[in-house]
């Protein structure tokens, strides 16, 4: 699917008048009634997902759960669920482990390395809390240190601080593709290499880069990615996924336990041997009718494909960076270089000399954005369904705040 370019210079998906940016918006019942700003926190799901949920859920109602006939089905939807996220990120199903959630795959992780005193991880300062609670919990628990690398927007300095800390006692190296703070795109490949030419595993926080640009984990070469259906890929929320690299499989240590992630099982012996595929991390009930929602979102991102998702991302963040900064009272948090940005744009409110511009945008305006008014600091999740007349009338605002003073 080619993009084009309207005469206005506009990054349109193919069709006329934005018809599947149109075609899409109509699918997802949420940008009805205002302007969705926040798929950074939740994504905004297409009824097709939130159907096939439904559908999902009044089977196994309907026809009795563990009716055999329905564990058919549960189970060809987690292997579908599988399938699509695998090929969606560029592995192999059975290296990828359906979780809950993006905190669930960095636990797993966390708890799958047998750490001793002294054992070190590094992070970056921009961790979300789920990406730095499990390791500072490590560190009380165990006596690990946790080293934090400073998050400029320069990628050579990046890929240098790491360099800098890495050291015969690093464990592991965690770090964010995407900065959730500022949307700060990391040099992940170029990271991947100096960790691993120093010997030392690497696992990546996808939240914010699965669905809104082109992720490979092969390519990238990290040893785990952990990611969430319920943000850029628009699906339900409880649909995540941990990537395993094969080779890892077997080395993570197992923490939770239970039934169906056993390829043999004997209690008197006190013996268990576990599948051979990362979903041996996944054990006992789970929420699967979500993950038919997943495979529906993925579905439709597959189909709008994921290079016209971002090249569009990336027009309407640039054209809005560009536009607030020109706004007294706003100052933008992100980097400006459309190379090592995303569709995060962060921003300070502080010189709006407004209480809470947030709550003032979803009560008056029913502009929803992620803002945090102790801090005054704002988050906006620019994602491929937004049309450019609703950024047209957050810059309005946010300039009508800023001429109030
Ligand atoms: C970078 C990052 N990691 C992890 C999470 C937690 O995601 P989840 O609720 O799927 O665990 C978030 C949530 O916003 C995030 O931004």
């Amino acid at each position: 699917m080619d993009l084009f370019l309207t005469p206005a210079g506009r990054i349109m998906y193919p069709g006329d008048n934005l018809t599947d940016v149109q075609a899409l918006r109509e699918q997802i019942p949420a940008l009805d009634g205002c302007v969705y700003l926040n798929c950074g926190t939740f994504g905004p799901v297409p009824s097709q997902s939130t159907d096939e949920v439904v559908r999902l859920l009044r089977l196994i109602e309907s026809d009795g759960p563990f009716n055999p006939d329905v564990n058919e089905t549960v189970h060809k939807v987690y292997e579908t669920a599988r399938e699509s996220m695998s090929r969606f990120v560029g592995a192999s199903s059975d290296e990828i482990a359906l979780t809950r959630n993006v905190s669930d795959g960095i636990n797993i992780v966390a708890t799958g390395f047998d750490w001793e005193p002294g054992d070190e991880v590094i992070i970056t300062d921009q961790e979300h809390p789920s990406g730095a609670l499990p390791w500072i919990n490590l560190s009380r628990r165990y006596g690990i240190k946790v080293r934090m690398l400073p998050l400029t927007h320069n990628q050579d300095e990046t890929v240098a601080s790491l360099e800098d800390l890495i050291n015969p006692k690093t464990k592991l190296v965690f770090l964010s593709h995407v900065s959730t703070r500022t949307g700060y795109r990391l040099p992940a490949k170029r990271l991947c290499d100096v960790s691993h030419a120093n010997g030392v595993p690497i696992m990546l926080d996808g939240a914010h880069a699965v669905g809104q640009m082109a992720v490979d984990v092969k390519d990238l070469g990290c040893d785990f990615y952990a990611g969430c259906g319920h943000k850029w890929i628009l699906a339900p929320q409880g649909s995540g996924f941990l990537y395993i690299d094969r080779e890892w499989i077997d080395k993570l240590k197992l923490t939770w336990l239970g039934w169906g992630m056993t390829e043999e099982y004997d209690l008197p012996s006190l013996s268990f041997e576990s599948v051979s595929e990362a979903r041996r991390f996944e054990y006992a009930t789970m929420n699967w009718a979500h993950f038919g929602g997943l495979v529906k979102s993925i579905g439709v991102a597959e189909e709008l494909g994921i290079e016209n998702t971002e090249a569009r991302i990336s027009e309407l963040a640039t054209n809005l960076k560009q536009r607030l900064s020109d706004i007294p009272g706003i100052e933008i948090e992100s980097p400006m270089e459309p190379e090592i940005s995303t569709g995060l744009v962060a921003l300070s409110t502080a010189g709006l000399n407004h209480e809470a511009p947030g709550k003032w945008l979803w009560d008056e305006h029913r502009i929803l954005v992620a803002h945090n008014a102790e801090n005054q600091w704002m988050r906006l999740a620019v994602a491929h369904f937004l049309l450019e007349e609703e950024l047209d009338r957050f810059v309005e605002c946010m300039t009508e705040l800023s001429e109030d003073r």
